[in-house]
């Protein structure tokens, strides 16, 4: 037989944890609305050294407004004493960027309005590669991702045939790739190839291939272990049409997203005898 003191205390935690379960909820619904997710379309990117890249980071919020208030963006990257690029009041606030990055990064103002706050980053070099992270907060919220930034030199083949010999020559490959030449039906073949360092540390690869048939088609493959190029390069008559293309190594699941979810649950389990 449960007492009457007994029934009372057990009522009392019941509603202490309703209470408290009540309050848990009510916050987590009020966080998630406010932190509408920002997100990347490419976490991972590889930049081609000396090109520009874009680092993808934007509000993904449900809610979208025509127009976002009050937006201020911060990129930084791990280890950086300064900032990358920052955003704040309706412009730029660039005092204390990194020296590395100055004169080298913008935002899009129109495509900002929008929620949406890319990065671009001019002539990639070597010491650009590493973690980003893009903070944004507005009226519609606010929000953070990090950005894997891997550097990479590729460039596709050219072409020539050389005494019966076909020829490819791509001028800018980073790390040392290897070479690969194959048939039309996917027979592997034996090529030779050599590299050429240039001072900078990047390698021009000399590929050949012989003998050679007129009007096949053969697959050149130059590889890293960050970007494959893949080249069909047809022979007809004295000439070669090629066209390339490549594909990146995604590196792996690094970063996955997280998502924080809330769940809680309540269980009084009392017996009145
Ligand atoms: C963000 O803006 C950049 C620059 O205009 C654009 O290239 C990119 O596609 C935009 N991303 C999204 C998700 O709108
Ligand atoms: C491949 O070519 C090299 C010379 O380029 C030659 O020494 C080697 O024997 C060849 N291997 C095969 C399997 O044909």
């Amino acid at each position: 037989m449960a007492t009457l003191g007994q029934i009372i205390f057990c009522s009392m935690i019941t509603l202490i944890i309703i209470f408290g379960a009540a309050i848990i909820l009510i916050l987590a619904l009020s966080f998630s609305g406010q932190l509408s997710e920002v997100k990347s379309n490419d976490v991972t990117p590889i930049a081609n050294l000396g090109d520009d890249q874009l680092l993808s980071c934007f509000e993904n919020s449900e809610a979208k407004p025509a127009k976002f208030t009050n937006m201020a963006v911060s990129w930084e990257k791990t280890g950086l004493t300064g900032s990358v690029y920052r955003y704040s009041a309706g412009a730029p606030s660039l005092l204390d960027q990194a020296p590395q990055f100055k004169g080298r990064t913008q935002l899009f103002p129109d495509a900002l309005l929008a929620g949406n706050a890319s990065l671009l980053l001019r002539s990639v070099r070597p010491s650009d590669a590493g973690q980003y992270t893009c903070s944004m907060s507005s009226s519609a919220g606010s929000g953070r991702v990090k950005v894997q930034l891997q550097t990479a030199a590729y460039s596709a083949p050219a072409f020539n045939l050389k005494g019966g010999a076909l020829v490819a020559v791509a001028p800018r490959w980073f790390p040392k790739p290897g070479v690969a030449w194959s048939d039309f039906f996917g027979t592997v073949l034996n090529g030779s190839t050599s590299f050429v360092k240039s001072s900078v540390g990047v390698f021009t690869v000399i590929s050949t291939l012989q003998p050679i048939t007129d009007g096949e088609t053969y697959t050149c493959r130059i590889q890293n272990d960050l970007v494959s190029g893949v080249s069909k390069a047809t022979v007809t008559d004295s000439s070669v049409k090629a066209k390339t293309y490549f594909t990146f190594n995604a590196a792996s699941s690094l970063l996955t997203s997280t998502h924080l979810s809330m769940m809680s649950s309540v269980l009084c389990i009392y017996y009145l005898t």
